[in-house]
């Protein structure tokens, strides 16, 4: 008797203090728009909305973009007198609760930033010692997504601190995703999958197709810097639904790539199944930045159902040949010329085998074998397996296609 007493009193003390992570919140890597690739801090209310009905009016609503996130500069300087976060009273007047009504009331989800530090990184109050308190204003303002950064954390363990914000999260009752930032420097990828729904592998993407700036003490990077700066092959094994790999935001139409650069770092970051997120000003688009954006031919390689993060098969000359495993063994395939020069490429299928021996796919091309090939940026159908490929590829441009029967 006693020693069920004790047995229904550890039950129910573990049932109340069990906390996990909400899963189900980013079957496919989340898509949106984030105010801080073009504007870091310099964002306000009126603009926040334009942006939502720009997302609409465009079609990247339509196309999946379905999340508009707020990152850092939203709040103000201090917490109120009782340590609640406070909306910026110049650039929110009206809070935030306003916000997030009118982006739901456009049916797409909101988003908010904070820090697991004592300040944001661009020096507002972050979450450390308040992270329940803030879960539960996020809940009261309809918080659907939380960015959690890494500033001002002196010496706190990173799996912990992104533990307290999950728990608090869980606590506070609703369906939060959190997108981890702590821009690789702890390996998320060793612990973080029951914690959080997508890591940042890096630090900041700069806007360039490959450079380094240093702003003085720390440095952000070209996409391609981010592409090369970690080993894909092991971040891939650990990535899949609800647990994915963040290259960072997009810097598609912020006029720092060319248009050949700008389709490869977007047909990238699809195949690599990172989170697709806007950094760009969707009121002011050129019609070629909204026709890559709104690929959906593209975007359905980064959404497909089975959540396997493609792979670079191999390098021939220049050429990077990056491939993915989708649903009823289509593949997606990107040819990327690395490199200053044009080159005329030639690829023949016959006789090549693209193996995934981590998830077990297969895909052979040969006289038995032979697949339909669309080119995804021209939308078109351009032959089959049978005849061998021949393209000249412009300096860092890439060929991307979906092979299927
Ligand atoms: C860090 C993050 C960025 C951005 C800024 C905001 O640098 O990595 O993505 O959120 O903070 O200050």
């Amino acid at each position: 008797m006693k020693n069920l007493t004790f047995l229904i009193i550890f039950l129910s003390v573990s049932l109340s203090t069990f906390s996990q992570k909400i899963e189900g919140l980013a079957p496919t890597p989340q898509m949106g728009w984030n105010s801080w690739n073009k504007f870091g801090t310099d964002i306000n209310e009126q603009m926040v909305k334009e942006m939502a009905d720009a997302l609409i009016a465009t079609g990247l609503k339509d196309a999946g973009y379905n999340h508009i996130l707020l990152d850092d500069g939203w709040m103000a300087m201090e917490r109120d007198a009782q340590g609640n976060l406070v909306p910026h009273p110049e650039k929110f007047p009206n809070g935030i609760k306003v916000v997030a009504d009118y982006v739901h009331s456009k049916g797409l989800k909101f988003g908010l930033y904070n820090c697991a530090g004592s300040k944001t990184c661009a020096g507002y109050p972050g979450s450390r010692g308040h992270e329940y308190q803030d879960a539960l204003k996020y809940v009261e303002w309809g918080v659907d997504y939380l960015k959690y950064d890494w500033c001002s954390t002196g010496k706190l363990n990173a799996e912990e601190a992104y533990i307290t914000m999950r728990d608090a999260i869980y606590k506070a009752g609703r369906p939060i995703l959190l997108s981890i930032c702590e821009w690789g420097e702890n390996k998320p990828w060793d612990w973080a999958q029951p914690i959080g729904h997508s890591w940042r592998i890096t630090g900041d993407i700069y806007n360039c197709f490959e450079c380094e700036h240093d702003h003085g003490g720390y440095f952000s990077w070209g996409a391609m810097n981010i592409l090369n700066m970690r080993d894909q092959e092991m971040l891939r094994k650990v990535a899949g639904p609800d647990h994915w790999n963040d290259m960072d935001m997009l810097e598609v139409g912020n006029g720092g790539l060319t248009p050949n650069e700008e389709k490869t770092h977007f047909a990238l970051w699809a195949i690599l199944n990172s989170p697709l997120l806007l950094g760009n000003d969707l009121r002011n688009m050129s019609k070629e930045t909204l026709d890559i954006l709104t690929n959906k031919e593209i975007i359905a390689v980064n959404q497909d159902a089975l959540g396997i993060q493609g792979f670079k098969y191999k390098t021939e000359g220049t050429v990077e040949i990056w491939v993915k495993p989708m649903v009823n063994n289509e593949w997606a395939i990107c040819f990327f010329n690395r490199s200053q020069d044009p080159v005329d490429f030639i690829f023949n299928w016959e006789g090549q085998t693209i193996k995934d021996n981590v998830f077990d796919k297969e895909i052979t091309f040969d006289k038995g074998n032979v697949y339909k090939i669309k080119d995804l940026y021209l939308h078109k159908e351009i032959g089959n397996t049978k005849k061998a490929l021949k393209r000249k590829l412009e300096k860092n441009q890439s060929l991307v296609l979906k092979i299927y029967k």
